[in-house]
């Protein structure tokens, strides 16, 4: 795999940071995962307005040209270069406050920010996507701006490892008795057919996949409620499911061992997994089997 670091093109073996990148000593960066359909970028301004406020509200500068149209040549570079120039893949990108000695304030206006861009392949998996997945609750540990894209995942790895030692595959984070979102996903229940989500705002990572579901779930006629809502009340769930770049639209079926409605996807997710695969162009590959 070649990868990008700080305007070189390298084999990743040979991408090297340094041991005082702030990203490594404090976490002080930030990130953006963008989905690639058969070569082209997914939904790429959405996530690049993300990763540019998220830039801004930190403070971190990154370099003279760094735009989107720079990001995007060398995405399409790396795909090319890792034999993915049609395929179905992921682009992360990772910025940093840069390499400066460990102290907390921020380094000197003039210290080079790092960017490392990568690329992977993805594929759809097929079966969890038609049978559904199990999550299992964790409390909400995270920090009270969970709007920023930071790398700063402390609290969402440990729920997910906490999640998988249970035997979910997703943790379903839960503050205060609400639920705010997945360890790397946005939740979404449905009660009485109509939509809840947890409201946008400090709490919240906002997905860019929630915005494509909101606005399709409008477009199907579904009611939508960006409000919270609480896991004492999911006896009344009808459907729960989860969003994101690489979950698309995931049925759950099972909370901490309990089947969710009858225990199979619903109507609900299953039409709006239907309308986002149609919106990515995916609708036309086949399911195997
Ligand atoms: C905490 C969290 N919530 C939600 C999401 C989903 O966001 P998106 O749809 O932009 O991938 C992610 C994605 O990584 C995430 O980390």
């Amino acid at each position: 795999m070649r990868v990008y670091l700080n305007g070189k093109y390298l084999p990743k073996d040979e991408a090297h940071i340094s041991v005082d990148d702030r990203g490594f000593i404090f976490g002080d960066g930030v990130y953006e995962v963008t989905r690639v359909i058969r070569g082209k970028l997914f939904a790429e301004s959405a996530h690049w307005r993300r990763l540019e406020n998220g830039l801004s509200q930190l403070g971190i500068r990154p370099p003279a040209g760094f735009t989107m149209e720079a990001v995007r040549t060398i995405s399409e570079r790396l795909l090319n270069d890792n034999g993915l120039a049609d395929a179905d893949a992921t682009v992360y990108l990772q910025v940093t406050r840069g390499a400066a000695p460990r102290v907390h304030v921020f380094p000197p206006p003039e210290t080079p920010a790092t960017v490392f861009i990568s690329v992977s392949p993805m594929q759809i998996p097929w079966e969890l996507r038609k049978q559904g997945v199990k999550v299992v609750t964790q409390p909400d540990l995270r920090w009270a701006r969970c709007d920023l894209k930071t790398v700063n995942l402390l609290p969402n790895v440990l729920a997910r490892q906490r999640a998988k030692e249970a035997g979910g595959w997703e943790a379903l984070l839960v503050r205060d008795g609400v639920v705010t979102e997945g360890a790397a996903t946005t939740a979404f229940a449905v009660v009485d057919g109509q939509l809840w989500t947890h409201p946008s705002g400090h709490r919240i990572l906002p997905g860019v996949t929630r915005d494509l579901v909101l606005k399709l779930a409008s477009e199907l006629g579904f009611r939508v409620h960006e409000a919270p809502f609480r896991l004492d009340e999911r006896h009344r769930w009808q459907e729960l499911f989860l969003t994101g770049t690489t979950t698309d639209v995931q049925a759950v079926v099972d909370v901490d061992g309990a089947p969710v409605g009858d225990g199979r996807p619903g109507p609900v997710s299953r039409a709006l997994q239907a309308a986002l695969y149609h919106g990515m162009g995916v609708s036309s590959l086949a399911e195997p089997g």
